[in-house]
């Protein structure tokens, strides 16, 4: 059975991440659903953008928490990336999406679309980020319960377990996934060594994504265990376990041939990748 496929930050292999380009490409490419990461800007709208600053995927500079959303739509998105963007994907401007406007373009995809929203921390609103999000979802019509809006099945991913508590007061444990830090060796669990994190607070809570993490999956507090592809490759007899006790398994960021069979032959449910089009007929054929 092929994975359930998300489109990582939209098709953010082909357009720049999380702009309405890679959204719309993602639909085009048939993705399965497609994930996005939330902050909220200073006037606390939720703005789907990875990083808590600017630098790296606009032309803006500073925190996201420090600007207006108005300020925020000034900004250029796309251009960083170095790829064209279609007139009818919107142009190089307008490529900003408020969690508002992904709504919108997905709704009015016409079909299915399971939509993962992943809450970053650690946030300088703290878990003020969880219940916004949440008062938006409602005021938008999402149904707790069955945690769908409309044509939209809504899943909740964080690193951080006091956001799954958080969530889980009203969504259902089935829509919540908590996300395991990407390491490989357990040496490097040990050090604490996280690639380029650097940060006291985000180390902290990479460990506890780890730690925390795996018990609330393994308790089913939450009904999704979200593992990177490292820890997966490292990890494998528990990824196996997860999925034999009735786990969904949604691995990130599954982007390469070597990376597709790892998962499926350990039975993963659900992917997120940059390149959805080639997962697909990636699991077509194989
Ligand atoms: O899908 C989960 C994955 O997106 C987590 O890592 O850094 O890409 O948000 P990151
Ligand atoms: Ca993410």
């Amino acid at each position: 059975m092929s994975p359930q496929i998300f489109a990582h930050r939209g098709a953010s292999g082909i357009y720049a991440e999380h702009t309405r380009a890679a959204f719309l490409q993602a639909l085009a490419d048939g993705a399965d659903g497609v994930e996005c990461d939330v902050h909220l800007t200073r006037d606390e709208q939720l703005v789907c953008i990875h990083d808590p600053t600017l630098e790296r995927t606009s032309n803006g500079s500073g925190d996201v928490a420090d600007h207006t959303l108005a300020q925020l739509r000034e900004l250029d998105f796309s251009s960083w990336k170095g790829v064209p963007v279609p007139a009818e994907y919107g142009g190089p401007r307008n490529q900003l999406l408020t969690l508002a406007d992904l709504l919108r373009l997905l709704r009015s995809a016409g079909r299915s679309i399971a939509l993962a929203i992943e809450l970053k921390h650690p946030s300088p609103f703290g878990l003020r980020l969880e219940a916004e999000l949440v008062a938006f979802l409602l005021d938008e019509g999402w149904d707790p319960e069955s945690s769908t809006l409309g044509n939209l099945t809504i899943s909740f991913m964080s690193f951080n377990p006091d956001s799954m508590h958080q969530l889980g007061e009203i969504a259902p444990a089935h829509a919540l996934c908590q996300l395991v830090a990407d390491v490989e060796p357990d040496e490097v669990r040990e050090a604490l060594s996280f690639g380029s994190i650097t940060s006291g607070a985000v180390v902290n809570l990479m460990r506890r994504a780890i730690d925390e993490g795996e018990a609330l999956i393994d308790a089913h507090t939450v009904g999704m265990a979200g593992p990177g592809v490292a820890y997966v490759r490292a990890h494998q007899d528990i990824v196996r376990r997860w999925v034999s006790e009735g786990v969904r398994v949604r691995v990130w960021t599954v982007n390469t041939q070597e990376e597709a069979e790892l998962v499926a032959g350990l039975g993963v449910q659900e992917i997120t990748t940059d390149y959805p089009a080639e997962m697909r007929s990636f699991f077509a054929i194989s």
